[in-house]
């Protein structure tokens, strides 16, 4: 069998100069659209949690929804929602945030996690890492313990990674991109 990262650098579709000139766009929907390779994707990124007593998913919207719901009915946890700002109707939690083609706000309820609960942040992709940042000191904010951060695509060149590193929060990537 292929490895993991084989089978998503031919599954994962390039688009260049969208949405703005410049950016190097990397489309997910191809490799969701292959079944078996959606199916090992997710497969991958559950696998080291599987026993770890994860307590919920925590997703970034959009793409981050499609991927963390499976990896949280796979594991068994709940999935706490992650959304751009004025989609939750509840009292919330807000950060604004910038990443590679934009700025942008998201928000939390702030009783989506209690406190000490074991999370794990799942997104498509991790680039300037703004996104995933601004996701961890949310969940900090509400008393999460954010124990790892996964993604399918890294683009290391962008400097993601190393920065939520920087905030001792392992980083786990099944593909990276220059
Ligand atoms: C994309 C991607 C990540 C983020 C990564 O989301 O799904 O969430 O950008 O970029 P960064 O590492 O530079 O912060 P986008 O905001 O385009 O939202 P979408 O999932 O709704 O398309
Ligand atoms: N989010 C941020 N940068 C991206 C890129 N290059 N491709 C897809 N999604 C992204």
């Amino acid at each position: 069998m292929a490895d993991i990262a084989s089978e998503l650098d031919a599954a994962i579709r390039t688009i260049p100069n969208y949405p703005k000139p410049g950016v190097v766009f990397r489309d997910i929907t191809t490799m969701l659209g292959n079944a078996p390779v959606f199916r090992r994707t997710v497969d991958e990124l559950v696998a080291p949690w599987v026993g770890a007593g994860i307590d919920k998913v925590a997703g970034i919207e959009a793409r981050g929804f499609i991927l963390g719901g499976a990896v949280a009915h796979q594991l068994r946890a709940g999935f706490a929602p992650i959304r751009k700002k004025g989609k939750l109707p509840y009292d919330t939690v807000r950060i604004a945030y910038s990443l590679e083609y934009g700025v942008d706000e998201m928000e939390m309820h702030r009783d989506a996690i209690e406190p000490g609960e074991k999370v794990i942040l799942i997104d498509d992709l991790i680039a300037t890492g703004g996104t995933a940042e601004a996701a961890v000191k949310l969940l900090q904010q509400i008393g999460a313990n954010v124990v790892a951060a996964v993604f399918v695509i890294n683009l290391p060149d962008l400097g993601g990674a190393a920065k939520l590193e920087a905030l001792n929060v392992p980083v786990r990537t099944l593909v990276e991109f220059p």
